[in-house]
């Protein structure tokens, strides 16, 4: 119950027993203390009665010395893609959106080392020796999916100019723990593994429907029995790692867009996986 009507109710019963006599300063703080006996009784009755609940509450601290990955991922994104007017295979203003609103998470949070992105979504990955909320999965599950959702719809309009919001956008999340640092390396390139895998397909089947002519389930139908050109993209040096050139300045969230299954990031960068992290 509200205060404002809870201290109007407890007027009323006042009046009744015949309170209005006294002043009305003298009223609110008899109300005052009225309020405090009863909260402090409540505060009691939670604590013998009713506080068994908390029990119910799952334990659920990461194991420690362990990478903690979050991942998050659009909710339905194909019918958002399409209602939104995403320009195909890759939208340029949806991925630096996505990009914008994961440095929002790395600024506002704590410990974290490094995210990766593609598509609709986004993983992020907190310290080892993180302690951040006592570890517990669902905190970092939650802020992470919460801070990048309201970033997500409040910096859309700067990278949507003319295409309004027309619904608000759900993004899941989990986590996933890792013991090691080769564990942690096979997990992002997989996912850049698997965007590359995407895109191709994407490229290819964009291509062949708005350059070749071919109808959707044509292309589709083509695609399928060209399995080796799928494979061929998973190498360490695709093109969009190439010219990057940025100054390392400590403590500040940049955006790379570069190859992370090979070596050279993770040489140019061995302080992410330094053994304090
Ligand atoms: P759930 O995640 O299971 O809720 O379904 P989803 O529809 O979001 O599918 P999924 O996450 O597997 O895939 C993401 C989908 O988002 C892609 O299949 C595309 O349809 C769409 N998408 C993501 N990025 C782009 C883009 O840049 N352009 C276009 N046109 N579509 C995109
Ligand atoms: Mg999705």
């Amino acid at each position: 119950m509200l205060y404002k009507t809870y201290l109007n109710r407890l007027s009323k019963a006042a009046l009744t027993v015949g309170f209005s006599t006294c002043s009305r300063a003298t009223n609110e703080a008899f109300l005052c203390e009225m309020l405090h006996v009863h909260a402090q009784s409540h505060k009691t009755m939670a604590k013998t009665k009713f506080e068994y609940v908390r029990q119910f509450e799952a334990d659920d601290t990461c194991l420690q010395n362990c990478w903690v990955v979050v991942r998050l991922d659009g909710r339905n994104f194909h019918k958002f893609a399409n209602l939104h007017d995403f320009r195909k295979p890759n939208d340029e203003r949806a991925l630096r959106l996505m990009t914008r609103s994961a440095l929002t998470v790395m600024e506002e949070l704590n410990d974290i080392v490094i995210a990766y992105g593609q598509s609709d979504e986004y993983s992020f990955v907190f310290k080892k020796k993180s302690n951040w909320f006592k570890r517990r999965a669902s905190k970092f599950m939650s802020h992470v999916v919460s801070q990048f959702s309201s970033s997500f719809v409040f910096y859309w309009k700067d990278y949507f100019k003319d295409q309004a919001l027309l619904f608000p956008p759900g993004f899941d999340g989990r986590v996933i723990l890792y013991p090691s640092n080769q564990n942690l390396r096979d997990y992002l390139s997989w996912r850049q593994a698997d965007c590359h895998i995407n895109n191709l397909y994407n490229t290819t089947f964009w291509a062949l429907v708005q350059q070749g002519g071919l109808t959707n389930s044509e292309a589709e139908e083509k695609l399928k029995v060209d399995e080796s050109v799928d494979k061929k993209v998973i190498t360490p040096d695709a093109p969009e790692g190439k010219n990057v050139v940025v100054k390392r300045i400590r403590k500040k969230v940049l955006p790379f867009h570069v190859d992370i299954i090979g070596d050279k990031f993770w040489e140019e960068h061995s302080e992410i996986l330094a053994d304090d992290s």
